[in-house]
């Protein structure tokens, strides 16, 4: 199988994560994750057993991070996050007391796209999906973590810093060894694969032990002339926070399909009178359409569409529709859906090539809001991994859910860069 080479000026940004060494299984102790950048904030406390304990638990709070602080200041979104971790320790028993002198340790999940300047620091290059804070664009995020938590009172150290696909490969990795790239499938879209030391011409340390780094490809990033997008596409990404960036996860991931439905619908309402002659006003307001509610009515199964017929009433307003004009619309969802996972499976045979290993066992693991609900889309994707694969070939690739495997694989990350070992 040939191996893909990536051009110069690839608008990928394969970044280095300072993963050299995935989870064995043998880690122990008590670790804490944080992980921010997919629909919901979490906190995590991970009590890890070791060689035969495994993951002994883990209890997590999950808060949604309020939108005005997505686009606000630093300190504000940094104080918010600070202060749920303050809380969550706060409310813990004495059975997670530490001993004297030892202070608690974090794995830090942060889903964008981050210069790693080692394990545990790195300044953000960008920001994506619906964050938007300027003063943040080159700052270390620990640092700016760890004044935070300072302003908290809270005494925690971060070890490791992660982006999400690179934890959902250490945690995935940690339950199957053979799992050697992660995809998610969420608000956002991206991957991460294992890549041999020598092969990265970037890399100027020394050649890690394991002759191994994991690199965060970024791959939402994606953009090429062999990537046909249509109108719709285009004035979506004119409208969005970061014009022309992002492309391919604005074609294929969560935050993005509803409303590029909505945007094909306005413009059926406009042209081909989709609703009758006037054209429904709230089909005017950009994102009001969430992929949620796009996931629901392609997988309306009642035979006059009543699903649909609710959404449109509740979303968008419109009193009635004809089963006709209903049954178009989960057209419309069908093929948004199609093209984006279609295209989500390019990605992943396009890894599969540029590790080389398509004749190998090969475990991808995946997470993602998308992934995890939007059935549809799941099996579109699998199926056509299965069709550019071939049959035969197929059956060395798996793809498992590692459902919330980057909060463990952060923690499990934490744990083998403790300062304490
Ligand atoms: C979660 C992971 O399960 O999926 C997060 O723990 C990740 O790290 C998220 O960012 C992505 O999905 P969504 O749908 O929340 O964006
Ligand atoms: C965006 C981020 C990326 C993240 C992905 C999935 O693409 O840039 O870092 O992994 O969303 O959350």
């Amino acid at each position: 199988m040939p191996v893909l080479h990536l051009k110069a000026g690839s608008k990928l940004k394969m970044l280095i994560s300072y993963v050299d060494n995935l989870p064995t299984g043998h880690e122990t102790g008590l670790y804490y994750a944080l992980d921010l950048g997919g629909t919901n904030f979490r906190v995590l406390r991970v009590h890890l057993g070791g060689q035969n304990g495994g993951l002994v638990n883990q209890e997590f709070a999950e808060v949604p991070i309020p939108p005005e602080l997505m686009t606000g200041a630093a300190d504000a979104l940094f104080d918010y996050i600070a202060a749920e971790l303050a809380k969550f320790v706060a409310q813990e028993g004495q059975e997670h007391e530490l001993p004297p002198g030892r202070k608690r340790e974090l794995g830090f999940t942060f889903s964008f796209p981050v210069n790693q300047t080692s394990i545990a620091s790195g300044t953000l290059v960008r920001w994506t999906k619906g964050f938007s804070i300027d003063e943040l664009v080159g700052q270390d995020v620990v640092t700016e973590l760890t004044r935070a938590m300072k302003r908290q009172n809270l005494e925690m150290h971060v070890s490791a810093l992660v982006n999400d696909t690179v934890g959902t490969l250490a945690g995935g990795r940690y339950t199957n060894k053979d799992v050697a790239a992660a995809v998610i499938l969420g608000t956002g879209t991206n991957a991460a694969y294992v890549e041999r030391a020598q092969a990265i011409p970037k890399w100027h340390g020394a050649l890690p032990k394991s002759g191994e780094m994991v690199i965060n490809m970024e791959w939402g990033n994606f953009k090429s002339s062999h990537l046909p997008l249509t109108e719709f596409d285009n004035a979506l990404d004119m409208d969005s926070l970061n014009p022309g960036e992002q492309i391919f996860e604005k074609v294929i991931s969560g935050m993005y399909l509803g409303e590029i439905v909505r945007r094909v619908l306005l413009k059926m309402a406009e042209e081909a009178s989709l609703f009758g002659e006037t054209v429904p006003s709230k089909l005017q307001v950009p994102f009001i359409l969430r992929t949620p509610d796009m996931s629901a009515m392609h997988h309306d199964t009642s035979s006059d569409l009543k699903v649909v017929a609710s959404k449109l009433k509740d979303i968008l307003e419109i009193p009635s529709t004809s089963l006709k004009t209903r049954k178009v619309i989960v057209e419309v969802c069908n093929i948004i859906a199609t093209r984006g996972a279609r295209l989500a499976a390019a990605g992943v045979i396009a890894i599969l090539r540029k590790m080389g290993e398509l004749l190998q066992k090969t475990v991808i693991a995946m997470d993602g809001g998308l992934y995890e609900h939007y059935n549809e889309y799941s099996k579109c994707m699998e199926n056509t991994l299965t069709e550019l694969l071939g049959e035969e070939v197929s059956k060395a690739v798996e793809v498992v859910h590692a459902n919330d495997g980057s909060g463990i694989g952060a923690a499990l990350l934490a744990a083998s860069h403790s300062q304490y070992l």
